[in-house]
Parts: structure tokens; C-alpha cells; sequence
């Protein structure tokens, strides 16, 4: 989700404080074609925390970076 290249890694280093500037499409239109369900996204939360644990991310850091990621799921899931 976050190699160095891809615009998600654009938009989580803005959105953690730069310096990168994300100038990509927003995360609804990006997301609405491929509909993503609940479960799908619970399935990546877990990947996320795993990779997080894998790096030895602390708690602090992964609570901020989690809620970063989750205030994206209004726009990202479309089904139960
Ligand atoms: C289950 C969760 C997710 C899935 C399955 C998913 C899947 C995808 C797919 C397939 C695309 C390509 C769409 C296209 O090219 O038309 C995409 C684009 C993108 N996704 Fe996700 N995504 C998920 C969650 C997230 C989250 C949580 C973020 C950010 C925190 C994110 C950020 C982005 C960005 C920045 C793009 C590129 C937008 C653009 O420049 O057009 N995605 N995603």
C-alpha cells in the first residue's frame, strides 16, 4: 500500500506532515469503481497493523498513522 513510488505514500507523508504533496484524485473516486466491502477492509487494517508490528512501530506512532488511515474509510468502503 505505501511503496515509495505510489501516490498512497504521497498522501500519508502529507498527511503526516510533508514534505511530499499529494496530487492525485480523491480517495471516493479513486476507490468507487472498485467496490470494497467491510470485510476487505478489515482485511487490510490487519495487513497494516502487521506490516507496523513487523517495523517495530511504536504504539504511539501506529495509533497516528491507523487513525489517518481509517479517516479514509467513509470514502473507501461501499458495502457491508
Ligand atoms: C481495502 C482497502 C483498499 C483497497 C482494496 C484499495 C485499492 C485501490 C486500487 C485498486 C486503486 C487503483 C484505482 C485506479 O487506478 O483506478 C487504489 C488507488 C488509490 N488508493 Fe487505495 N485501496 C484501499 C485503501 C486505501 C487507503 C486506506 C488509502 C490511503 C490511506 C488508499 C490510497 C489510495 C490512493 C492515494 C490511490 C491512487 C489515487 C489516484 O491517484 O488516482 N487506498 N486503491
Amino acid at each position: 500500500m505505501l511503496r515509495r513510488d505510489t501516490s498512497s505514500y504521497a498522501l500519508v507523508c502529507q498527511q503526516t506532515g510533508g514534505p511530499c504533496k499529494y496530487t492525485g484524485r480523491g480517495m471516493k473516486e479513486s476507490h468507487a469503481q472498485i467496490n470494497i466491502s467491510e470485510k476487505e477492509w478489515q482485511a487490510m487494517l490487519a495487513d497494516f497493523r502487521r506490516v507496523m508490528n513487523n517495523y517495530s512501530v511504536p504504539a504511539k506512532e501506529q495509533a497516528e498513522l491507523a487513525a489517518i488511515v481509517v479517516s479514509t474509510k467513509k470514502d473507501i468502503v461501499v458495502r457491508k
